[in-house]
């Protein structure tokens, strides 16, 4: 038997099986209790005895995903948001945040509504720029500088390494919305994040059937120390059965993440010099701005996601998300099936987003099938 460390192919396929010693079961069992017996001398069994604090699912669920992304330690919460707003609250009142224009646009509308409010100081720049990124930059007032690569819905590849030392020169930390590279394919914390997040509704559950946010950290330090209690004095654990459904997602992960992406590629590269499609937004196409960032640091594939800038209007668009038919025309990513949106429509007229562009998150069907569909619909546009 090897003493090597499990790569991380191994890690998600045995999700930390712990074979369960009465019975044998190579699958964990879920523990819903939401209290737990002190022992004789009246003391903890668990670091938690109550589940808003933790409970056996969720220490699983999260030594899983912090093995996988290679992190000190991990936490689970009930969204996305949930887990982005915890980092937040952790900048002192009035600190500096320097996030994308370009990215989740929730996230973005609400650190704006934070801005207005005074709670924090905002500069939202083009991420491509390194420039725009140093000129940004407040040294000891900057607190956080946030990331999302690639980032919705353009697909704009930052270069990690190069943002955290701009982030560090400067006193600041670094937190990479990683949710499009599902843990496969990048490793933000190896190459210099602070924290890692990912919206693991999307990829890491994978099935359409969990709404769920993790922070990854690098170190256990004070910050990490004031997000546990933070999570704790809030109430926002995961509960065990997402936590349960997730390890079942992280499973297949690996190969769920790669067909996708052998999928989105050809689809990518399908429908380049369509006379409809104006542009293929795709980190994995030569085209794409960031491809050569892309090559160095998504090294296992390009990812599910990509966006078409169709030849049409805002209304053409919208239709052509109604043309699909076996494409869902629905929000979200990751999952098994494919989804097509106007992020546009979604996103409302403050958004940067072209009229014409459609984001579609490329699942696990059998790729003709995708590229007929898109064909028919883009026929009929
Ligand atoms: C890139 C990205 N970040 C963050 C989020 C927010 O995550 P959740 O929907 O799980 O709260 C999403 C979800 O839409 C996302 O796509």
């Amino acid at each position: 038997m090897s003493n090597e460390r499990p790569r991380a192919e191994t890690i998600a396929a045995h999700a930390f099986r712990a074979v369960e010693p009465t019975t044998g079961a190579v699958v964990p069992p879920i523990y819903m209790a939401s209290t737990f017996a002190r022992d004789e001398s009246y003391e903890k069994r668990l670091p938690d005895d109550y589940q808003r604090g933790g409970s056996p699912t969720l220490y699983q669920a999260e030594a899983l995903l912090a093995a996988l992304e290679e992190g000190a330690g991990c936490l689970l919460y009930p969204s996305g948001v949930a887990a982005i707003f915890s980092l937040v609250d952790t900048v002192p009142l009035g600190g500096h945040v320097v996030a994308p224009v370009n990215m989740y646009y929730g996230v973005r509308v609400w650190l704006k509504s934070l801005a207005d409010k005074g709670r924090i100081a905002l500069s939202l720049i083009d991420m491509t720029d390194s420039a725009a990124l140093r000129a940004a930059m407040q040294p000891g007032k900057t607190d956080l500088v946030w990331i999302e690569t690639p980032s919705n819905p353009t697909w704009d590849v930052i270069d990690i390494a190069e943002t955290a030392a701009i982030a560090h020169e400067a006193g600041a930390i670094l937190g990479v919305d990683a949710t499009a590279t599902a843990a496969v394919t990048t490793r933000p914390l190896t190459l210099g994040a602070d924290y890692v997040f990912h919206s693991v509704t999307k990829y890491l559950n994978g099935h359409s059937d969990v709404l769920a946010g993790t922070l990854i950290t690098r170190e256990t330090n004070e910050r990490w120390a004031l997000l546990q209690a933070l999570r704790t004095k809030t109430g926002a654990p995961l509960a065990p059965f997402e936590c349960w459904l997730l390890m079942r997602g992280v499973r297949t992960l690996f190969v769920r993440y790669r067909e996708a992406s052998a999928n989105a590629k050809a689809i990518a590269r399908h429908f380049s010099s369509h006379p409809k499609v104006e542009r293929v937004l795709y980190p994995g196409l030569a085209t794409h701005p960031g491809h050569e960032i892309a090559r160095r640091q998504m090294t296992d594939g390009y990812g599910g996601m990509l966006s078409f800038l169709l030849r049409t209007d805002f209304d053409g668009a919208r239709r052509f998300c109604t043309l699909l038919k076996v494409i869902t025309p629905a929000t979200s990513l990751g999952g098994p099936e494919s989804l097509a949106e106007h992020r546009k429509l979604i996103e409302g007229p403050d958004s940067p987003v072209p009229d014409n562009l459609v984001r579609f998150s490329i699942g696990l069907e059998n790729v003709n099938d995708l590229i007929s569909d898109i064909s028919q619909a883009l026929d009929r546009l």
